[in-house]
Parts: C-alpha cells; structure tokens; sequence
C-alpha cells in the first residue's frame, strides 16, 4: 500500500524511465512481481526497484559478511540484498517489530529460496539496536520508522567496523512534495542528514535514487 504522494518533478521522472529502461529488465527481481506474490497487501511501502539495485550493487562492491537491516516489511530489500549476498556467502540480520510483516516476509524468503541467508529478528529497534557489539556488522541498512534515525545513528556507528557501509533511505524527504502529516518524519530526517553529513566519523554522500539514499562509510 502506497501511502505517500509520489516525486513529480519531470526531470526526475525522466530519469527514472531512462534509467529503467536501460536495467529494468536486467534487474534479478522487480518490485511489482515481488508485491504481486505477496498476499498480504496492507504493508508499509518499500523501496523502489532503482533503490533495491543499488544495494545488490553495493553488496557486490564491497561483499559484507554481516548485514543488517532495520525495517524489513515484506522483506523487498531483504530479498534484493540476500539474492547478491548468497553468492559470496554473505549473511543478513534484519529487524520488524510488526507480526504481520514477520509472516509474510518469512514466506516470501522460502518462496525467493533466501531463507538460509536471513535472519529475522522481531522486535523494536529501539531495544535490539543498542544490544549488538561494537563492530558487529559491515554493512547497515536503515530504511525503520524515519523518527527513529537520529536516535539510533550513534548506534549505528558504533556497531559498524570500520570501513563497513552505512545506507539510509528515504533521505530526501525534506525537499519531497510530501503530506502534511509526514512532517515529523521530514524533520527527523532532516536532523538525520545533518547529523551524517557532519559526522567525523564517517564520510558520506546523499544519492538522488528512490527517494534518497544516504551513503556512508565508517572511517
Ligand atoms: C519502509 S518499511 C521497510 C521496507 C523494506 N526495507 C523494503 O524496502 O522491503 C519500514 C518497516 O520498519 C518497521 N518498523 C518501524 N519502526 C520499527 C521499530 N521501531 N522496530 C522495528 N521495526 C520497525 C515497520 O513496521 C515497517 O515494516
């Protein structure tokens, strides 16, 4: 279920169906197909099918043995990283508070044959974050309730090594024709960005893809 209004500008659209045009039919799954085999449909949105390609992209780059995901849903981006991560023996630890979610998710992942490659934490993020070791992961992708990312960044870090990759999406929310009631999570995000792109801990860049992606790197 869509909840947001989309991103009209027209040069951005442009962008997208030239950029679909030229990878969509090589991507190694599409969101639309994934959506439609999933029965549950009252799902909080995922990521669009440029965002799922740059990760699978990322993962082959870089090749983290420890992923972890905060805010799984239906298990799209899940999904989209554990198809690149199971061919070089990578593994995903991701986190979904919703019951719901969980169950659809788990099936999804049999049906995708990435089961053996994930592992589904049910739980808050705010409690199972801070309870991982320093260094635990190489890779973090944040994509929960975007209230949480400032809260949970120095958690992040923390639990990153050094030279692991750190993404957040939904970062371009601010500048985004957004409802009125997505104003807080506007706001968090924005206090986000800064927070990242200040960071002496990290170097960072803000990436036009979906509706943004914050890419950084733990120095
Ligand atoms: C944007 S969706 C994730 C989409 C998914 N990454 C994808 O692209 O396929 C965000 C998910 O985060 C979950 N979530 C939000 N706050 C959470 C929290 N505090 N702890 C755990 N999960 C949370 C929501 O239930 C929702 O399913």
């Amino acid at each position: 279920m869509e909840t947001k209004k989309a991103f009209t500008t027209d040069r951005l659209e442009k962008y997208q169906t030239y950029i679909e045009s030229l990878y969509g039919a090589k991507s190694s799954m599409s969101k639309e197909d994934f959506v439609s085999k999933t029965s549950w449909k009252d799902f909080v949105p995922v990521v669009d099918d440029d965002a799922a390609r740059f990760l699978q992209f990322v993962l082959q780059m870089k090749k983290p043995k420890k992923i972890l995901e905060i805010g799984m849903s239906i298990g799209f981006s899940t999904t989209s990283m554990a198809l690149t991560a199971q061919e070089y023996g990578g593994k995903i630890t991701t986190i979904e508070f919703d019951r719901t979610a969980c169950k659809q998710a788990r099936s999804n992942f049999v049906r995708s044959g990435v089961d053996d490659v994930i592992q589904i934490m049910f739980g808050d993020a705010r409690q199972v974050v801070p309870d991982f070791s320093s260094g635990s992961f190489d890779f973090i992708f944040q994509d929960a309730d975007k209230r949480l990312y400032p809260g949970l960044l120095k958690d992040c870090i923390r639990i990153l090594k050094p030279g692991g990759v750190f993404i957040a999406d939904d970062t371009l929310f601010p500048v985004m024709d957004l409802d009125d009631r997505w104003n807080d999570q506007i706001e968090s995000i924005r206090i986000f960005n800064r927070l990242v792109a200040d960071s002496s801990e990290l170097d960072s860049t803000l990436l036009p893809i979906g509706d943004g992606m914050i890419v950084a790197i733990k120095k």
